[in-house]
Order: structure tokens, then C-alpha cells, then sequence
């Protein structure tokens, strides 16, 4: 069985005031039947996950570098958000694809570096909208997978995130069924590429995901939770969203 996952990616939003969000998700939801994760920007990880300790809401970074430490102006090791108390860290994002040039073969090197410091990794795939267009949506994320996941993966030490870029922040979203193609798809290649372990991976689904939609799009075949943008900044949206989840 796997363990479903409603994970909140806060991008570049957040600032202490914003940790009255996590007091609430806290107090609503104190023992949720889904797990539950906030990756907040850098700035506010240790702050949280002090606030967090031995709670059930676990707290993660949304990139990393692939060194663990050195001349690397701006970025953070693995091991320092380890430190920092962090237990997941997103990697591969397409708005790091797309702002920093993060190549496949980049996300491969850091997801490495997650696994050393012993935190779990969520790597992101998805296709833009003129692949889609293109019908190369499979391809694209078939040739993802195999670039960008390192030998190894198993169901404690690894999490996949669909995100279809055309649906980042859009308010569109694929079909059920366009879910449940992509889905199938990456259990397929996880399970030829890991074996067992493929079959434990939780695939999550990301791009507008908001309460109104969260019921059916948990109800698709291999949606194993969600990883949620804009709606996760709000206690009362990203609840609704785990209540959706929990339910499923
Ligand atoms: P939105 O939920 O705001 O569309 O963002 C999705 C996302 O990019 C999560 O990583």
C-alpha cells in the first residue's frame, strides 16, 4: 500500500508571517490519513520544521545543489537542508528547468546528493504544451524518467511528480483521462526500471490542483497525492485539499 502524499510546494511566497498557516494546518488537521508536506522557501525551513518537530507534518526543500558544500554562491546542499530539518526535497521543477537551465542530467546529480544525506527525493517531470500539441507527451516524460532518476530508486527514497508545465499556475488541467495515461505510464517505466520497489513509488499529480477539483483528480488510476502551488499557501484551500486526499 502506499502511503498518499499531499505535498504543498510554496515557490518564492512566505515570510514568518505566513507560519500562521502552518499553526492552522496543524490544529485542523491533527491526525490526517494522508502525509502531509510543506516545502517553504529556504528562509523559513529550519523555522518551520522547529515548529513542526515530532508533529506529523513534514517539511522539505524545493532544490538543492549537488555538491555538499563549497564555492557555490546562493545555493544550499542537501545536507544542510537535512540540517535544517528538512526530510524531502523537490528537484527538477520545470520553473528551475526553465529559469535556471536545470537539465536532466543536473536533477539526476542533486537527486544523488538528496539520497547521500538520507532525504527523500520528489522529482519533478512533465511535458509543455506544444509537446502535448505535438502528441509527444509520453516521450517527453518517458525520456525524462530515464535521464533524470539515478540507478536505485525505491518507495522510501523516492516520489515522482507529474506536472504538466501548461498547467502551472493556469487553472488548466489535463483530463482525467490524460492524467490516467501519463500515470499508468510512469508506474510502467518505474516498475521496469526499479522493479518492486517501482510499484511503492508514490506518483503525485501537480498543476491547479484546488479543492474543487482534488476529488476526482485523486479518484485517477496510480494518483498517489498532489503536489500543490498556489492553493497550498492557504491553511483552509490546502486542508480541503488533504481532506480530499485522506478520503480517497
Ligand atoms: P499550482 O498548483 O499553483 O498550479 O502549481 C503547481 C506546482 O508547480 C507545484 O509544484
Amino acid at each position: 500500500m502506499r502511503r498518499k502524499l499531499a505535498a504543498g510546494n510554496w515557490k518564492m511566497n512566505g515570510t514568518t508571517a505566513s507560519l500562521v498557516e502552518i499553526e492552522k494546518l496543524l490544529e485542523t488537521h491533527p491526525d490526517p490519513a494522508c502525509e502531509m508536506l510543506i516545502c517553504p522557501p529556504a528562509t523559513l525551513i529550519a523555522q518551520v520544521a522547529w515548529r513542526c518537530r515530532a508533529k506529523h507534518l513534514k517539511i522539505g526543500g524545493q532544490d538543492c545543489h549537488w555538491n555538499t558544500s563549497g564555492a557555490h554562491t546562493g545555493d544550499i546542499s542537501a545536507p544542510m537542508l537535512a540540517d535544517a530539518g528538512a526530510t524531502y526535497v523537490i528537484l527538477g521543477h520545470s520553473e528551475r528547468r526553465t529559469d535556471h537551465g536545470e537539465t536532466d542530467a543536473m536533477v539526476l546529480a542533486k537527486t544523488e546528493a538528496v539520497w547521500a544525506a538520507g532525504l527523500v527525493a520528489v522529482v519533478c517531470v512533465g511535458e509543455t504544451e506544444r509537446q502535448r500539441d505535438l502528441g509527444a507527451t509520453l516521450p517527453v516524460i518517458g525520456g525524462q524518467l530515464d535521464t533524470s532518476l539515478p540507478a536505485g530508486g525505491t518507495a522510501d527514497t523516492l516520489v515522482v511528480a507529474y506536472e504538466p508545465v501548461w498547467a502551472i499556475g493556469t487553472g488548466r488541467t489535463p483530463t482525467l483521462a490524460e492524467i490516467a495515461e501519463v500515470h499508468d505510464y510512469i508506474r510502467a517505466t518505474l516498475v521496469a526500471r526499479f522493479g518492486d520497489e517501482g510499484t511503492g513509488v508514490r506518483i503525485l499529480y501537480g498543476g491547479s490542483v484546488k479543492p474543487s477539483n482534488a476529488v476526482e483528480i485523486f479518484a485517477v488510476s496510480n494518483v498517489d497525492g498532489a503536489l500543490v502551488g498556489g492553493a497550498s499557501l492557504k491553511a483552509t484551500d490546502f486542508g480541503a485539499i488533504i481532506d480530499a486526499l485522506s478520503a480517497a
